[in-house]
């Protein structure tokens, strides 16, 4: 894992979300596909929060990283301190948890969709999300895609500001030079504030993307 990456704290505050290259090497990237792989034939049915023909997600908490076998590849992400010192920086307190792993495999549907998570928007219930591509992700791979910071600041101190938030809010932008799309080799990272408005990215090419997201939050019991 990169070292250096608590650096990018800043730069997540200041527009919402950041890229890393190399935030794990390309061959990392080709074992955690291989372990991933495995965990998907290996997986109970319980552990899967979705599975249909075009996608297997599969989600994971620490204490399944630590007693099943083939999630024990996952623990080392929960109790990594680079990723812990990186949240607890990023939201100014002690007490963050990394609440789950999502393990995500997406193919093209045959078909162009524009419903949630699809559209541009933002959810209420704020994560700090590291989503990393397990393969190359270029375009029409279905890589994330986020509002810019003019764009995007202005818009959520008025969205946020309003009583009739939704878990989910659509966020109609027509121009599209305001959005970036992030795309990279395996191993590159997202990171993001779920509090900025994003979309998620459909498959539209002939690859299955891979994505191990790392979910995390300030505790909510304390
Ligand atoms: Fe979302």
């Amino acid at each position: 894992m990169n070292e250096n990456f608590t650096d990018i704290v800043d730069e997540v505050i200041e527009n919402g979300y950041a890229k890393i290259e190399n935030f794990i090497s390309k061959q990392e990237a080709f074992e955690l596909e291989k372990q991933t792989t495995k965990a998907f034939k290996k997986a109970k049915k319980d552990f899967y929060h979705i599975e249909t023909e075009f996608t297997k997600v599969l989600s994971i908490n620490e204490e399944s990283s630590q007693k099943i076998k083939y999630f024990q590849y996952l623990n080392k992400f929960f109790v990594n301190k680079n990723i812990i010192n990186f949240v607890q920086n990023y939201f100014n307190s002690d007490e963050i948890e990394i609440s789950k792993i999502f393990l995500a495999e997406s193919s093209n549907s045959g078909e162009e969709v524009n419903v949630l998570p699809y559209k541009m928007h933002f959810d209420k219930t704020r994560y700090l999300k590291f989503m990393i591509y397990l393969r190359d992700v270029e375009n029409r791979d279905g890589g994330v895609t986020f509002a810019k910071k003019e764009w995007n600041t202005k818009l959520q101190e008025e969205l946020l500001s309003k009583q009739s938030l939704k878990e989910e809010n659509v966020v109609e932008i027509n121009d599209m030079s305001v959005v970036e799309e992030i795309t990279g080799p395996a191993g590159t990272v997202a990171i993001f504030d779920t509090n900025i408005t994003h979309k998620a990215g459909q498959v539209l090419g002939e690859k299955k993307r891979l994505v191990l997201r790392i979910d995390t939050r300030l505790k909510t019991n304390v």
